[in-house]
Parts: structure tokens; sequence; C-alpha cells
């Protein structure tokens, strides 16, 4: 039996969301992973990453191990064959660890007949991301598991369906930092006044930016996303392939241009009214840098 889960990017708010701030997320249905059980004599683990034993799993993988080991634990079952397949680029901003472990929770799910419900999943998949950073918000967790955006903060989670009619170009710098470290860095000068500032403007610009979106106020969208990433800069998350893209974003349209997720790599976000300026960017963006890229209605 098989379980998936899709995407997430963050619109705003990221870094900030660890120390109680609000954030706004999306669900990116286009990308996706999914996991498939087979009934076996011993567990194995197929992936892009590492193909073998389940006990042999690379230290960086360990997290997946846990996992499987305690579902296996906690409903009594026996030893599959795991593959996993993703269409989304791992350690982009995407949430692909989230989404591999929705997966793999959900393909238990399905194989055991277990009918779980929304919130133990979330409670599966937020105690695998903590394994894996130790300080997840939680708003990964929870965005990869719904089909819906959200304004996240960790006492307040409402659910967001973005009607703006507009469009995000996400583009791959394809260079990779893991959010565990980004979190850490984030983490160690947390009490410095330049990041105390530079997180309590974030949370303030993520309030501002739901106000946007309840008004469909596209242009202070944009700006509160180059504001949101002149303080992501601050605090020394951005990197020159991330200022590449960003810079031609800027110089062909963009009416807000910022990084999402963890940065130090990763994927930029871009905002555009139509398709057809969207496709413009995602041209720049692949003939100047050969990007990958995609296109998200919101
Ligand atoms: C990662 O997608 C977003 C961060 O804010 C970490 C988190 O919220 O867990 C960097």
């Amino acid at each position: 039996m098989t379980g998936s889960a899709h995407g997430k990017i963050l619109l705003l708010g990221e870094h900030s969301v660890v120390y109680g701030h609000k954030a706004i997320s999306l669900p990116i249905s286009a990308l996706n992973t999914t996991c498939t059980l087979k009934e076996s004599d011993e567990n194995t683990f197929d992936s892009a990453l590492y193909t073998g034993h389940l006990n042999a799993l690379p230290e960086a993988l360990h997290p997946f191990k846990r996992l499987i080991e305690a579902l296996q634990n906690h409903y009594q079952s026996g030893a599959f064959i795991h593959t996993l397949i993703s269409t989304m680029p791992i350690g982009a901003g995407f949430g692909s660890s989230a989404a591999a472990a929705t997966a793999i929770v959900r393909a238990y799910d399905a194989t055991l007949g277990l009918n779980l419900s929304k919130e133990t999943l979330f409670d599966w998949v937020q105690s695998f991301e903590t394994m894996v950073h130790e300080l997840p918000s939680g708003i990964d967790a929870l965005t990869v598991i719904h089909d819906q955006g959200f304004v996240f903060s960790k006492s307040h989670k409402t659910p967001l369906n973005l009607t703006l009619g507009a469009y995000l170009v996400i583009a791959d710098t394809k260079t990779r930092t893991p959010t565990k470290t980004s979190v850490a860095h984030v983490a160690r000068h947390k009490t410095t006044p330049q990041f105390k500032t530079a997180l309590s403007a974030l949370g303030g610009i993520a309030i501002k930016g739901e106000t946007a979106i309840a008004q469909k106020d596209l242009e202070s969208l944009g700006s509160l996303m180059n504001q949101s990433m002149t303080w992501l800069r601050e605090m020394a998350l951005s990197t020159p392939s991330i200022e590449k893209l960003i810079a031609t974003a800027n110089a062909h349209g963009s009416i807000g241009t910022k990084l999402t997720g963890g940065g130090l790599g990763g994927c930029i976000i871009a905002l555009c009214e139509t398709r057809k300026d969207a496709q413009n960017i995602e041209r720049a963006l692949k003939d100047l840098h050969g990007a990958p890229t995609w296109i998200a209605k919101i």
C-alpha cells in the first residue's frame, strides 16, 4: 500500500515562526513524495539517498530508521520493503523531510488499516521533524499534511485558502544547506540586538501579510516580501546564488521576491500578477541561471 504527501513553501515568516511569531505557508501540490510498503522478512529502505537494509542507514538518515521502528513497535507490525519516490527537490525549502515522514506514516495507515486522525499523523511527523532539526516550529508538518495553507503560530493555526488570482514563481538555486544548520545559526545569534530586531520585524511583517492577503493587495504583499528578505539578509541567511536569482526576478517584473524556507541556498519565490508575467520571470531564471522553476497559482 502507498501513502503520499505534497510539498510546501513559506510565503512569509520563516525562522521567526520558530520563536512564536506568525508565518504564512502554502501547499505545493505539484511536488510530492510517495512511500510504498511491501511485506518482507526484513526491513529495507529504497530511496534516492540510500538503498539497502534499514539497519545500515547512514547516520544522516537515522530519523527514518527511528520513525519506522517506532511505527512498527507501536502498531505491532512486521517488516516491510519501504520504497520512497519523490518529485520534490530535497533540502530546497519544500518540506521534503516532513513530506517523506508523512508519506511513510500514511503508508502504514493504509497498510495496517489504522484510520489515523490528522492530529495523530501530525504528532508522528512532528516527532520525526524534531529528530531532523531540533527546533521545528511545526509549520512544515502541518502544511504537508493539509491541502490548504495556514497562518501559523505555535499557539494558533488558521487555515488559509488563497484566492489572490496571482502567481508565484519558485526557483531553485541548486545549492543546499540543511534546515538544521540555518535554524542552529539563528539560535546561536538570537539574543544579539541585530537578530532580536530581525526576528520581531519578520513576525510583524507576517501579520501585515495576513492583512494584505485578506485585502487582495498584491503591491503590499510584494513589498512585505521584499522587506522580509531585507531582514533575512540581516541575519546572514542569504547567499550569492540566492541574490543572483532575486536580482533577475526583480529585473523582470517581480512584485516581491524573497528566499523561502531555511535559506543559505534552496529556493526563492517571486510574486507576479499574471501567468504571463510569471512565465517571463521563469524564462529569465532558466535562461540566465539554468534554475529549475515552478509556477504556483495563489
Ligand atoms: C523551514 O521550512 C522553516 C523554518 O522556519 C524552520 C521551522 O519553522 O521549523 C526555517
